[in-house]
């Protein structure tokens, strides 16, 4: 794990924009429910600090969230598997931004399931993106806000994390081990004002979802981003599933007896 110690001693930013809403650091901003979530912060004029792999993505979103009203908005690009990055990009965000209110999680990778049975590089390249960078991350950040007494952090788990399948059960023991982690997390900092929420969206309509089969059925990103937003604003802990009809079907699937489980083709 990097070192963190100098990245939290960066001093707080000067620039005052405590007239504005709210600060949103965005890891994964590219990420199409993360985009839909920014529309509707830029829509209520927060300011915005994006990170994501793709400068001309984030060009061009940044634009368009100027449009639609975020009072500030500004990016970094990066590679967050990267580790040894972190600390000073986090840094770097939370002194643009002026501070920092909420930090939103969102990046993954899906990977390709038959191709991490085969090969355990692939296999723990999933892990890495979608646990371990996270993991790197998350612990910064609650330092961070627990130094400062506030923040809310949210994150962006899965249902797949909350029963192993045949099909996906790579990605889902990323997922797994992403909600047990931001469980910990936020029983450990919620007594320091520190709001720390887990969302496991069902299957949406992204790019990570488009050469599934069905997705015309999957969930539309902007009504699972409503829900996501209205989610971070009330600034509580918490687990919550979206579309909300995911926590009952979730509980049925975790209720099904494993000797009847292993015979179905999930
Ligand atoms: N869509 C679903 O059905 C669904 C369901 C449950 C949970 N989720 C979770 O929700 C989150 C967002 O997914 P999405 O559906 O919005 O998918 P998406 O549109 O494919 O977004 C994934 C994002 O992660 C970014 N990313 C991946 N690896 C990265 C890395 N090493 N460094 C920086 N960025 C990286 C991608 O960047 P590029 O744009 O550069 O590729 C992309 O912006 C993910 O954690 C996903 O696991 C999605």
């Amino acid at each position: 794990m990097p070192d963190t110690t100098t990245a939290l001693e960066t001093p707080l930013p000067q620039r005052d924009l405590s007239h504005t809403p709210r600060r949103c650091l965005v890891l994964g901003a590219t990420s199409g429910i993360a985009e839909a979530t920014c529309l509707i912060w830029a829509a209520e004029g927060a300011n915005l600090f994006l990170v994501g792999r793709s400068e001309e993505k984030l060009h061009a979103m940044a634009a368009n969230l100027r449009v639609r009203g975020a009072a500030f908005v500004d990016f970094a690009v990066a590679d967050l598997d990267r580790l040894e990055d972190h600390p000073s990009l986090l840094a770097h965000a939370v002194t643009q931004l002026g501070g920092l209110d909420v930090a939103y999680i969102a990046f993954g990778v899906l990977g390709d399931q038959p191709q991490a049975e085969k090969d355990a590089a692939h296999a723990q390249q999933i892990l890495h993106t979608n646990l371990t960078a996270p993991v790197s991350m998350l612990t910064w950040l609650a330092n961070f806000c627990v130094k400062q007494g506030r923040g809310t952090i949210a994150v962006l788990s899965s249902v797949a994390g909350d029963r192993g399948r045949k099909s996906n059960y790579v990605y889902g023991a990323s997922k797994a081990g992403l909600t047990a982690f931001v469980d910990g997390l936020r029983n450990r900092v919620d007594r320091e004002g520190v709001a720390v929420l887990t969302i496991k969206p069902g299957p949406v309509k992204t790019a990570m979802t488009a050469a599934m089969p069905g997705n015309e059925q999957f969930a539309d990103a902007n009504a699972v981003a409503r829900d996501i937003a209205k989610a971070i604003a009330k600034g509580e802990g918490g687990v919550i599933y979206v579309p909300g009809k995911w926590r009952v079907i979730m509980a049925v699937v975790r209720a099904i007896p494993d000797s009847i489980f292993r015979k179905l083709n999930l």
